[in-house]
């Protein structure tokens, strides 16, 4: 069973972003769903790379927004950014090791990063944005 459903409170009024969002919230899902059936750590290990692949391009496209306009909170919103993806990357690191294990407790760590990030980080920058 999918672990969060997209809602429309999760809109911040910026297309780009809000479609970039939806995508994100399927490949948690779909991150989720592959641990909760059981697949084979090769089979979790791609799509937790798809997913950071995917999360890379979105931060990446926000972030080319947030400097065509100054905006002047880019510093902070792309330490957000670059905070999961290095923690994101430790995690991998250390699944790849053998030293750690992917489990819900990861999905669900993405899950509540994205939603605190997209209606406090990402709304600001939506507003900024029109
Ligand atoms: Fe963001």
């Amino acid at each position: 069973m999918a672990l969060f459903s997209w809602s429309d409170d999760f809109n911040v009024g910026s297309k780009f972003i809000d479609d970039d969002h939806k995508k994100l919230v399927k490949l948690v899902n779909d991150f989720h769903d592959a641990m909760e059936q059981g697949r084979g750590n090769d089979v979790v290990g791609k799509v937790l790379h798809n997913l950071v692949i995917y999360t890379k391009e979105h931060f990446q496209r926000e972030e080319s927004e947030m400097q065509r306009i100054n905006y002047p909170r880019y510093l902070a919103h792309k330490l957000e950014h670059d905070q999961l993806i290095s923690e994101v990357a430790q995690l991998q690191k250390s699944f790849a090791d053998g030293r750690a294990m992917l489990t819900v407790k990861i999905s669900k760590f993405l899950r509540d990063w994205l939603v605190s990030h997209i209606q406090q980080t990402d709304r600001l920058l939506a507003t900024a944005l029109h």
